[in-house]
């Protein structure tokens, strides 16, 4: 029998896709949020979509208190998918304290609420940023960490390093899953990605260009050595990474992990460049997008995708879907976002 996974941060972008496809397969769900970067709608999105209603309580992980209460309360809980945190890049390095708050202290009071009430499973949102700019391509889990490129990176860094510290001390298990750039959105563009202000990310940038909300793509870059000069990464469709998340919270329930702290790279395995991924939306979605080559973005890598063999292998998990269907969904969702504005 599937158990009752606590979903942090799971009204967020990955989050909600999470939720569709635990329910989707028998697994009760609990979301936890604290809203700074979601709405509540979203529960009854996941509810439309599934045809069942997640639990939901809004609390800030950082209230020790509160996270403590709820799991005491929650005895049933048998794994957490942890995706609570800050993400914006950009806004890290204006506000670093308020990152490393959110993101550590977060982890830590989940940590210990766990601990006290006996929950062994973790799976925790990493990403392909703890590589910096890898020496080999595709990098691989083995590949050494670089010394991060903005504070919230190191956040993502220093969670799994305290996650690997803690799982030498206690009984929990736990899954490092290293994201590389997730995109696109739900198939029936009732959940997505919902950026606040300017976008800092290619996609949602890209899309609400095309959708006339913004005048100009600044495409950060064309001299890099890369075949057409512009950045490479491994984007990966956001509901093929919630696949993934389904596959670790079984692997650690059915407690077929190898080691109790284990890491894995979820990725496609292939890079493509900015204007790539420029030509292939207006090709697939028969929309132009207004664009400009400007100055390289500072802290921007020039080129990283996953070698995903391990998660291929031992989680029995592969990506699916390419580009195009990635793209497609993003514009989907950006012209379901239009019309309810
Ligand atoms: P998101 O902002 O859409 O979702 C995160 C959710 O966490 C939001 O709903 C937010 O309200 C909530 N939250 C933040 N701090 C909280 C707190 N203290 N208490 C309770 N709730 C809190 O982000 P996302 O894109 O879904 O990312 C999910 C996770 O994946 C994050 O940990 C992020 O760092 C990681 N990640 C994201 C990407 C990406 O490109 N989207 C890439 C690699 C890793
Ligand atoms: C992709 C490519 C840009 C915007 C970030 C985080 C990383 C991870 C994923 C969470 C790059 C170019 C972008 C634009 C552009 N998140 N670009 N014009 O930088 O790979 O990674 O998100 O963990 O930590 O750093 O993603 O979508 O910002 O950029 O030309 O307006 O698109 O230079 O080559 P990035 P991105």
């Amino acid at each position: 029998m599937p158990g009752k996974i606590l979903v942090t941060g799971g009204t967020g972008y990955i989050g909600s896709h999470t939720c569709v496809v635990l329910l989707q397969s028998g697994y009760d769900v609990h979301i936890v949020d604290n809203l700074s970067n979601s709405h509540q709608d979203v529960v009854d999105k996941i509810a439309r979509i599934t045809g069942k209603t997640p639990g939901f309580t809004r609390l800030d992980l950082c209230d020790k208190e509160v996270i403590y209460g709820f799991m005491k309360e929650h005895q049933d809980i048998t794994g957490v998918i942890h995706f609570a945190a800050l993400k914006a890049v950009g806004e890290s390095w204006e506000y670093p304290v308020r990152y490393y708050h959110n993101n550590i202290l977060g982890l830590l009071n989940l940590l210990n609420a766990m601990h006290e009430s006996g929950c062994k499973n973790l799976v925790f949102s990493s990403s392909c940023t703890v590589y910096g700019q890898p020496d080999e391509l595709p990098v691989s889990e083995s590949a050494p960490l670089k010394k991060a490129l903005s504070p919230y990176g190191n956040t993502k860094k220093m969670c799994e390093e305290i996650i690997e510290d803690h799982v030498t001390a206690t009984s929990l298990n736990a899954i490092s899953l290293r994201y590389f750039n997730p995109i696109g959105a739900h198939p029936s563009a009732l959940i997505g990605e919902l950026p606040l202000g300017v976008p800092n990310n290619l996609v949602p940038f890209l899309t609400q260009t095309a959708m006339g909300k913004r005048e100009c793509l600044k495409v950060f870059g064309d001299d890099y050595s890369t075949p057409d000069g512009t950045g490479i990464r491994d984007y990966i469709h956001v509901t093929d990474l919630s696949q993934a998340h389904l596959a670790a919270i079984e692997r650690l329930e059915k407690e077929k992990n190898t080691q109790p702290c284990e890491v894995f790279n979820l990725g496609t395995g292939s890079g493509y460049s900015v204007l790539d991924i420029i030509r292939t939306f207006e090709r697939v979605n028969e929309v132009k997008v207004n664009h400009q080559i400007e100055d390289r973005r500072p802290g921007d890598i020039e080129k990283v995708w996953a070698n995903p063999e391990k998660a291929n292998r031992e989680l029995g998990w592969k990506a699916r879907l390419g580009l195009e269907e990635m793209l497609e969904s993003a514009w989907k969702w950006e012209e379901a976002l239009a019309q309810k504005h």
